[in-house]
């Protein structure tokens, strides 16, 4: 039995340590180098080739190396009955809410105005965007969202959430399903989008959208880059629903050199780092779940297929 770790490009060595200081007995191989696929029992999977797992007839378990699990989903190389599995740890949470925290900051006092004007030796004062006149509305809250919610609160943030269920979280008004977006989205300024990628949120953040949140609008795109319909956010800029957005993720990952994203002042980029798994507590929970897998227990944080989530 061997767990397989395979991404078109990374460097896993850091993680292959990991494993086996958690397990020395366990057997790990890494894509494309694998010596018998009949021994390939479980898979970890970033950004992996299109079709591979399907080469693999003995999987009893594959785990996404992140929170979403699209990629998986995706895959009809894998069949049906192999159940799926992500990684969530406390990092991986703190992280995302300390972006988030970050990019509201970094909105609200201006700090993007004074990287140009600094370049320009200008010194200009910009003021701030008051907390009390600031909303924020955070879609999606599931593992990632509801850390950010806690995280806002207790900033003094008025938080707002929307999600498929009601949420009960302390200081947070929630909405719950299509029915409630539009009140959602009229209470909220700075939009957070921490929904999963599925065939119902993929595009959903339109200029439709955009145009019924309360002024000034203000998007942190942290979920995956096809919620976002790219250009219905430059639109959204022209007409003035919203004044600037931090982006994560992208519909194309790198960012291709001549998008037209790079030369928007109003856009922040930062190359989906929002959060990132850190190898030893990535190991931790992966070869809990290959233990899961081989004795047939239920799975931690294991996906529902029905669901897409
Ligand atoms: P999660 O635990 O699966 O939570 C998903 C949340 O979205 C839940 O609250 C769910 O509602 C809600 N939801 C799903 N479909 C919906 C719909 N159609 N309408 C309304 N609400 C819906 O996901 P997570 O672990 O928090 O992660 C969220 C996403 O963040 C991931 O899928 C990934 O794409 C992204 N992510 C990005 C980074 C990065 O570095 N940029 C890192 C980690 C994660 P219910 O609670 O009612 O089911
Ligand atoms: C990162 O994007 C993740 O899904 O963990």
């Amino acid at each position: 039995m061997s767990l397989l770790l395979v991404a078109k490009k990374r460097d896993f060595s850091s993680l292959e340590n990991a494993l086996l200081e958690k397990d020395p007995n366990l057997d790990v191989e890494i894509w494309p180098r694998v010596d018998k696929k009949e021994r390939v029992t479980f898979a970890v999977c970033w950004d992996h080739p299109e079709k591979v797992l399907g080469n693999y007839p003995n999987l009893r378990a594959v785990s996404s190396l992140g929170a979403g699990v699209n990629h998986l989903l995706d895959d009809k190389s894998l069949d049906d009955d192999v159940p799926i599995c992500r990684l969530i740890t406390g990092s991986l949470q703190e992280q995302m809410a300390e972006y988030v925290l970050n990019a509201i900051l970094n909105y609200r006092h201006n700090f993007y105005d004074y990287v140009e004007l600094k370049k320009k030796g200008s010194w200009e004062q910009k003021g701030i965007i008051p907390k009390d006149n600031t909303s924020v509305g955070i879609m999606g809250l599931g593992e990632m969202g509801k850390h950010v919610a806690t995280l806002l609160e207790q900033q003094g943030y008025k938080v707002s959430g929307w999600s498929r269920s009601k949420k009960e979280l302390k200081g947070m008004d929630s909405f719950a399903g299509k029915e409630e977006l539009d009140p959602f989205l009229n209470a909220t300024n700075i939009l957070i989008n921490l929904l999963p990628l599925t065939p119902e949120t993929d595009g959903i953040l339109d200029l439709e959208l955009f145009k019924k949140l309360k002024k000034p609008g203000y998007l942190i795109n942290v979920g995956r880059g096809d919620h976002l319909v790219e250009e219905d956010l430059i639109y959204a800029f022209d007409m003035g629903y919203l004044q600037g957005a931090c982006l994560d993720v992208f519909e194309e990952e790198p960012l291709p050199k001549n998008h037209s994203f790079w030369n928007r002042k109003q856009i922040m980029i930062t190359p989906h780092v929002a959060a990132i798994t850190p190898a030893k507590e990535a190991a931790e929970l992966l070869v809990e779940n290959y233990k899961r897998a081989m004795s047939g227990m239920e799975l931690l944080y294991e996906v529902d297929r029905e669901r897409g989530y």
